[in-house]
């Protein structure tokens, strides 16, 4: 789907309206006069987080089994992302099956060098990785990474020509601490610091509150469509209005087959980064269809 034009005559005040109080866009919802808007229609996604699990074999069954479940799917975009042994099998399985595009779940921010046990956005590039998750919060709070290490990495795969999904997500201590959009804020400003308007648009931002990540109980529709909501206003104070209106936000954390329809109706919810429901293809499928359920 490409850019569409959209008479525009919002229901509610738009995300714009509750932060930038003088912006150029709120005067222009003011005007009694209908305005047309372009706007770029923010095509789903749905990613396949599949974290330490899956050999390499297991992988290339997966992704028979889903192209017999699912084959072509136009209206949303597909990603399977591997453990990074799995990545070649996986990408020549994809090249005859085409239901989905690949990710990586980490790199390091350097091109090349001694840092053992370490990949480089150019080695993935190499295997046709399109996309990488940045800033995870398992990386974080297992591996000690910072906002500045993830700057580093999202601004090297930038250059590289890969598209980050850079995660972010509060603690349910955050929560309960009234510090969500502080939180928030901190991530999305330190991370993406020095990303210009132009890479904006590569990028994806996955929230994903630590709370419902693994754990089965999820964010409601409306807890994740205030923080996706508030995400892109964010968005639009480090970059401009379009790009914050044009950014995927995606939403992570025990989504599953029962939950992901209502949870992508949402006006702000772009997408699903899945990580235990998507380890079985069928599950995943059932995912899949319901995006396209959403997107028709
Ligand atoms: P679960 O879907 O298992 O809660 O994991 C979410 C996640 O961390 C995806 O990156």
């Amino acid at each position: 789907m490409g850019p569409k034009l959209v008479l525009f005559e919002p229901a509610k005040p738009p995300f714009f309206l509750q932060t930038k109080p003088n912006s150029w866009f709120n005067m222009m919802m003011k005007s009694p006069v209908k305005v047309a808007v372009e706007i770029a229609a923010r095509k789903k996604i749905i990613a396949a987080n599949w974290k330490m699990n899956l050999t390499h074999r297991e992988a290339k069954s997966y992704a028979d089994l889903l192209w017999t479940e699912v084959g072509v799917v136009n209206e949303i975009e597909v990603v399977l992302i591997p453990p990074f042994t799995a990545i070649p099998a996986l990408a020549e399985a994809l090249e005859k099956s085409p239901v989905a595009r690949l990710g990586a779940q980490n790199m390091h921010w350097e091109k090349c060098g001694p840092f053992t046990g370490e990949i480089s956005a150019t080695m993935l590039r190499a295997l046709d990785v399109n996309y990488v998750v940045l800033g995870h919060s398992e990386r974080r709070r297992l591996f000690g990474e910072t906002d500045e290490m993830v700057n580093r990495k999202i601004t090297a795969a930038l250059s590289a020509g890969l598209r980050p999904i850079v995660c972010v997500g509060e603690t349910l201590a955050e929560r309960d601490g009234q510090r969500v959009e502080e939180v928030l804020k901190r991530q999305i400003q330190e991370g993406l610091k020095g990303v210009n308007s132009r890479q904006f648009h590569d990028l994806v931002i996955a929230y994903e509150p630590l709370w419902a990540i693994g754990t089965g109980r999820t964010a409601t529709p409306e807890q994740a469509e205030e923080a996706h909501g508030f995400i892109r206003s964010v968005i639009a104070s480090v970059s401009d209005h379009p790009t914050a209106a044009q950014i995927r936000i995606q939403y992570g954390g025990s989504v599953k087959p029962e939950n992901a329809e209502e949870l992508l109706r949402q006006q702000d919810i772009d997408g699903a980064l899945v990580g235990g429901a998507s380890l079985d293809a069928r599950n995943f499928a059932r995912i899949i269809r319901g995006a396209v359920a959403v997107s028709a």
